[in-house]
């Protein structure tokens, strides 16, 4: 019927080690990006959830939060729990005795303490501290007279009141608060607040939308060609479960992780699949690299 004629090699003869240099080339630069892809989705993982319990490795911990939302509580990093704060209003209130100078540290650290109102002068209002700039009026409306207030920064107030003993030469040479800098060292909390994974429906479609649509393809690439790799030679039985292993472990990945929002044991599971995907695919990526790349002399030796 066609004057085509046949290929010189059986479909089920062929290997990759048969394709042109430059197919090889381009598929070897294909497959080191996609090693690359893979250690950047470890990379992910690392950083997306390293701190989902609050402590900053990564653990089996943080990828059941992530995937159940069971999140710990948030710690307490309110203001009150500073060592600063709590030195103010405890051993160190005696160096405050003015009740003025009192209100304007108290209510700089309440209002969150930033460097930008630290050198602003504040004032009293009734009986509250507040930034004297707060007081300029907006166009249209009466400003609040200042006359006679007080007027003074928490920068004044630490130097007038700490920095006599809290200074490179002073009693407290170890904890200077010479300035915003020194000060807000005492502002810290130990550790940082657990990150917070997304877990609710519209955040894990849009991000299973992105994967299903990918990983299959991806899957479905590698497989065939490290099915026709056909390295190492001689383990037919290996070959075959690790052609198959990738795409059984994304989809026990895909419905485990929906089903870990509503029973939380799964998380196991998923977890298990996806370290397996990651291990199966590293493996189809070398088997199909020592494929392209294995002398055409033990292929055929091993045919
Ligand atoms: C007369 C000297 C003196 C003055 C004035 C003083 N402190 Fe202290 N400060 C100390 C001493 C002594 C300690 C150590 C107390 C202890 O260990 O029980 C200390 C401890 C501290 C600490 C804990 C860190 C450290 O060095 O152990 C902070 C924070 C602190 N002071 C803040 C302040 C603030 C804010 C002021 C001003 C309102 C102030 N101090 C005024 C002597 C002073």
């Amino acid at each position: 019927m066609t004057n085509h004629s046949p290929p010189t090699l059986e479909f089920s003869a062929y290997r990759l080690s048969h394709l042109p240099r430059p197919l090889k080339i381009m598929l070897t630069g294909v497959l080191i990006l996609l090693s690359g892809g893979l250690a950047a989705a470890v990379g992910h993982h690392y950083y997306a959830y390293r701190n989902a319990d609050a402590d900053p490795s990564l653990s089996y911990e943080d990828l059941r939060i992530a995937l159940t939302g069971d999140f710990p509580p948030v710690p307490d990093t309110s203001v009150e729990t500073t060592l600063l704060w709590q030195q103010v209003h405890g051993e160190m209130k005696q160096y405050l005795p003015r009740r003025n100078d009192f209100a304007i540290i108290n209510a700089w650290l309440l209002r969150g303490h930033a460097e930008a109102t630290y050198d602003w002068p504040w004032t009293i209002v009734g009986d509250r501290a507040v930034p004297a700039q707060a007081l300029n009026a907006p166009p249209g409306q009466a400003p609040v007279a200042t006359q006679g207030a007080v007027r003074k920064s928490p920068a004044e107030i630490f130097g007038e009141s700490c920095v006599p003993c809290h200074n490179p030469g002073g009693e407290r040479s170890n904890s200077p608060l010479t300035g915003y800098a020194a000060v807000s060292q005492y502002l810290t909390h130990p550790d940082p607040p657990p990150t917070r994974p997304v877990t609710t429906v519209a955040q894990v479609t849009r991000i299973a939308h992105a994967h299903w649509l990918t990983l299959p393809v991806l899957a479905l690439l590698l497989a065939g060609f490290f099915y026709f790799a056909d390295w190492p030679p001689g383990s037919p039985a290996g070959r075959a479960a690790i052609t198959v292993l990738p795409v059984a472990c994304l989809i026990v990945d895909a419905a485990g992780g929906w089903l870990a929002l509503t029973i939380a044991p799964l998380a196991v599971v998923t977890v298990a699949a996806r370290v397996g995907f990651l291990l199966t695919v590293a493996i189809q990526i070398v088997g199909t690299l020592g494929g392209i790349w294995q002398a055409q002399d033990s292929q055929k030796a091993s045919a």
